[in-house]
């Protein structure tokens, strides 16, 4: 197949999607498929139009092209109109699918989805409702609690309605404050008192006009993938200091994965039930993963949907798969195969 991977962008997950798009490039260049990696916002160099999408081709040479943008985004973002790159669009309308191996804003929030499905060009993941639905945690909160998919109590708040009274939220401390579209726990605070909470308003806003605030949920934390309706196994992710943040999420040795997670096979199955049921209460097709936290007592809460989750071949759900016997290049391959049904 002749494919775009395309990753990059503009959002705060900008590196790790890079490392995304390079390590799915490469598997399916492995799987034989003519699959060239390009950056959505800065564009390709050198496209040979006769032929874009050549046998032979340096995913590694893209990816450093793509990695040089890095220190300019902010710049190119004031300078520029559109969000698309030069050329860009019509690389896409020539292949036969669109790998998207973006994250975040502006890839992962239905804007680009619904973009591609009026210039009818086929790409994976779910489309643009469910998309925009997953990426704001304040409307996936209530699309969960509608469909009996447990979830920490809380509330959105705008700024323009922003109130430091944690009470009159009906909330108390401690609590989690974190931005309503942002990945990678970028924004995300655990907030034990006023002086925190205060701080940690002033931080989230600084990214997003909404914020969510939510209760605490002191527990193990893990993920499940969910592939055309079926869940994958379970992953632990159990950070050796602190939460899942940032850090802990992509410096290696910080964070301890035990895939499948040791759980008895009735938590087991219930985490999978409640992914399976959190993907259709967003209306998701093809793949995504669903990020949980569980109390010792054994009562779980399903924290979020990730619609273009982590690829990496060290990523979550590569290693789910992995459990299944699926190596990373099939799972990429995989992943196009359930999103072109
Ligand atoms: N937002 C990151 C990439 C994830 O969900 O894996
Ligand atoms: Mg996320």
């Amino acid at each position: 197949m002749k494919i775009v991977v395309l990753a990059g962008g503009t959002s705060t997950e900008r590196a790790i999607s890079i490392i995304s798009g390079t390590g799915i490039c490469k598997a399916l260049r492995q799987k034989g498929h003519q699959a060239i990696l390009a950056d959505v916002f800065c564009g390709v160099e050198n496209v040979d139009w006769e032929n874009p999408f050549p046998e032979e081709y340096d995913v590694d040479a893209a990816s450093a092209y793509m990695s040089g943008f890095d220190d300019k985004i902010e710049t190119m973002k004031k300078e520029r109109r559109s969000f698309f790159g030069e050329n860009i669009l019509k690389l896409c309308e020539m292949a036969d699918i669109v790998f998207l191996g973006l994250h975040g804003s502006n890839g992962e929030d239905g804007r680009l989805q619904a973009t591609f499905d009026l210039m009818g060009i086929r790409y994976t993941g779910t489309g643009y409702l469910s998309s925009a639905m997953a990426m704001d945690k304040g409307i996936t909160k209530q699309m969960f609690m509608m469909n009996h998919v447990p979830t920490p109590r809380g509330v959105s708040m705008v700024k323009s309605q922003m109130t430091t009274d944690l009470k009159a939220l009906g909330m108390e401390f401690p609590v989690v404050v974190k931005t309503c579209c942002g990945g990678s726990s970028v924004g995300v605070y655990i907030v034990n008192d006023q002086k925190e909470y205060e701080q940690a308003l002033k931080d989230a806003y600084s990214y997003e006009d909404e914020v969510v605030i939510e209760e605490y949920i002191k527990g193990r934390e893990f993920s499940v993938a969910v592939v055309d309706g079926k869940a994958y196994p379970v992953i632990e992710i159990a950070p050796i200091q602190g939460f899942y943040d940032y850090k802990n999420k992509y410096q290696a040795g910080s964070t301890i994965e035990t895939c499948p997670a040791e759980l008895s096979p009735e938590l087991t199955e219930k985490m999978q039930h409640y992914a399976e049921a959190g993907a259709k209460a967003l209306f998701m097709e093809g793949y995504c993963r669903l990020d949980f936290m569980m109390k010792e007592n054994g009562d779980m809460y399903c924290l979020e949907a990730n619609t273009l989750p982590g690829m990496t071949p060290t990523s979550l759900i590569p290693q789910e798969a992995r459990v299944l016997g699926i190596d990373y290049p099939t799972l990429c391959e995989k992943l196009i195969e359930v999103s072109l049904r």
